[in-house]
């Protein structure tokens, strides 16, 4: 299935809209830049913007449903990569069955903020589903590859501005590596692909992207002989990405040779995945090392024309890889686990010839529980997933006096099971919790969740696979309810064990509204934390604050709505544009729902919403809109019936032209 519906066109146009916008913004120069200044100070993606610069992050669609996440990202970032969802494995699970359901989220994402998307990845060795290496003729794995290339890129055609059409494709002595493709295609696999994905999208620049490539080195040379095979062939290619995955200190001195010599082919360079991880603890002389890492690599691609971005693999601790991949490594990225910027972040500004200002952190959002089962009464509304007995008991508890005794398992996928499709709105982060024991005996498990949509089964991970015993043990971790299931059930399973099985004390929680801005201690600790990098003197260290809403009379404008709809909920873009004489210092901007649209997430401003009628009131770092630019704010709703438009728009009270 390639499934380049009408609205992927719609919202390549609205790309369009929105970053017209922002450039506006940036052309109004000197007069616009002294007023943010004064009010929160440019964030990084403003500096980049306004420098025709792209920084990226890395982004997985949980990370799109968390208030926090959104926050730092909406307003720090011009450029977002497919963290996950664009892999073999998320896209095309099984033959000819496409799935966009997590990759079309992102790009909504970018869509709707006005980000540019970097497609990741269409041929890569890992993260692959166990069929595309069943055995096979040449000529068919050849065109297992030309289909996969041509579904995922044509489907995201006109929307990714950069694929990363192959991915890690060398050894470390600059030959190519023996995966599937290679044992099976030899070098032209790379050649196909790249063919394939020109053809499929021809707007998109297409990447070849790897991992110690960053300097003059054995591997960076044999990406360098391969792009000058290609091109003598006349084989489509736009640039090469450079990961660095770094480690703190180790930036190579070559890095800016390197991206020259790759630009002196004609070719774009992009560093991809940055980040520079640490050993833990980091202590502040290593955050001071780190703040040079980051000023040293994002330095040396500002310096040369062609080198048009850097990405960084995920915006803090709690989305960056690092910790899970390299144990004993982590405080790799710009942002902390806080979501407070790190010394590097000043320093990327700065690298960028920006002036810092720390950016205040998000409001910390409280947690709301949605459903709880402590099994003291009975079953709770659990049962069995198939052949396997499940019963209340009071013999074994975690907390309280009773828990579900699951027995005669004769698999791994049976287990204690619950359906929770009606407790659950798409587009929500949901922390799923439970404690799991055995009977007797050791083994593995984890909470899973089964999603039907339609005919089509997914069974989804939600905790890491654990280790459990005859003590209990906590299972934990998030999911994201996308739209569309039919039925969704969660459960517990085992994956090497069919003993009998405990479980308790279950419990699905959600972000609830703010409980507070973070604790003045984190603003200080980070404070420091920047001095200690030598930030500029003129950083502005004090969190930044709203300007209290001004331009009331004076105030005209123009507002347009769009909507991304899937029949049950929609992603709403509002593009405010102040078209009155003067800044606009502060705003709300109101409307009233002409059906039952409710609203569950939001980005570029602070929406709330009592019956029809929704407040949004401006983010910190958007509060200031010159004479002439706009501000881009959107949201996440779900409804029933008809998504009738609304009528009307008001900014600070005055009523806007629709356009
Ligand atoms: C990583 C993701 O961040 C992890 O969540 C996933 O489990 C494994 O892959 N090089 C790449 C990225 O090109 O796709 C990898 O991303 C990191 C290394």
């Amino acid at each position: 299935m390639n499934d380049a519906r009408p609205r992927w066109r719609a919202r390549r146009a609205r790309i369009t809209g929105v970053l017209a916008a922002s450039v506006a913004l940036a052309a109004a120069g000197a007069a616009v830049l002294p007023a943010l200044a004064a009010s929160a100070g440019p964030t990084l993606a403003q500096v980049a913007t306004a420098r025709g610069f792209h920084v990226g992050t890395a982004a997985e669609v949980n990370s799109l449903a968390s208030s926090q996440w959104r926050y730092v990202a909406d307003s720090q970032f011009n450029s977002v990569t497919m963290g996950n969802e664009g892999k073999w494995d998320a896209t095309e699970p099984a033959q000819g069955q496409f799935d966009f359901a997590a990759a079309d989220a992102i790009a909504d994402y970018t869509a709707a903020t006005g980000k540019r998307l970097r497609g990741h990845t269409l041929v890569w060795h890992n993260q692959l589903p166990a069929w595309v290496s069943a055995e096979r003729t040449a000529a068919e794995q050849r065109q297992v590859l030309i289909d996969h290339v041509t579904g995922v890129a044509g489907h995201f055609a006109g929307d990714v501005a950069q694929w990363d059409v192959v991915n890690e494709p060398f050894n470390e002595d600059g030959t190519l590596r023996s995966s599937v493709w290679y044992t099976r295609l030899g070098e032209d696999y790379i050649a196909d692909a790249l063919t394939a994905a020109r053809a499929a999208d021809p707007a998109a620049k297409l990447f070849v992207n790897d991992y110690n490539v960053e300097g003059v080195n054995a591997k960076s040379t044999g990406l360098y002989d391969l792009v000058r095979r290609l091109q003598a062939r006349g084989v489509p290619i736009d640039g090469v990405g450079l990961q660095a995955h770094l480690i703190v200190g180790q930036v190579p001195s070559s890095l800016r040779q390197n991206i020259e010599r790759f630009t002196a082919l004609g070719l774009s360079v992009e560093i991809t995945e940055l980040d520079v991880r640490i050993p833990l603890p980091a202590d502040a002389a290593e955050l001071t090392q780190q703040a040079a890492d980051y000023r040293a690599v994002v330095g040396a691609c500002a310096a040369v024309a062609g080198c048009t971005g850097v990405t960084t693999w995920g915006v803090g601790e709690v989305d960056s890889w690092i910790p899970e991949f390299f144990p004993g490594y982590g405080a790799a990225l710009l942002f902390d686990e806080q979501w407070q910027a790190r010394p590097a972040y000043s320093a990327v500004v700065e690298a960028l010839g920006g002036t810092a200002t720390v950016p205040a952190p998000p409001p910390v959002p409280s947690r709301a529980t949605v459903a709880a089962y402590p099994f003291e009464t009975g079953l709770d509304g659990w049962g069995s997933r198939g052949g396997e007995t499940t019963a209340h008991v009071t013999t074994v508890a975690h907390a309280g006096t009773g828990s579900v005794l699951s027995s005669g398992r004769t698999a791994t996928w049976q287990g204690p099971t619950r359906p929770v499709l009606d407790l659950l709105t798409p587009g929500k982060l949901y922390t799923v919790t439970g404690w799991a024991r055995t009977a007797s005996g050791s083994g593995t498990a984890r909470l899973s969740m089964q999603r039907q949509n339609g005919t089509a089964t997914r069974y989804e991970n939600i905790s890491a696979t654990t280790a459990i015993g005859t003590t209990w043990t906590r299972l934990s971790g998030d999911y994201l309810f996308l739209p569309g299931a039919t039925a969704l059930s969660l459960y517990l399973e085992t994956t090497d064990t069919t003993g009998d099985l405990y479980l308790d004390d279950v419990t699905i929680e959600t972000e609830g509204p703010p409980v507070s801005q973070s604790p003045s201690a984190s603003v200080s600790a980070s404070v420091s934390a920047s001095a200690s990098a030598s930030v500029s003197p003129s950083a502005s260290r004090s969190p930044s604050v709203s300007p209290s809403p001004s331009g009331g009379s004076g105030t005209a404008c123009a507002v347009r709505y769009t909507t991304d709809d899937w029949g049950s909920g929609f992603v709403g873009t509002v593009t405010v544009t102040n078209t009155g004489p003067s800044a606009v210092n502060g705003w709300t901007l109101r409307w009233t729902f002409a059906g039952d649209q409710r609203v569950s997430q939001a980005w570029g401003a602070t929406l709330t919403q009592s019956g029809a009628a929704v407040s949004a009131a401006n983010a910190t770092w958007n509060g200031t809109v010159a004479a002439g630019a706009s501000v881009t704010l959107g949201f996440l709703a779900g409804y029933t019936g008809t998504n009738a438009r609304p009528a009307a728009f008001t900014l600070n009270g005055t009523t806007c032209a629709l356009t």
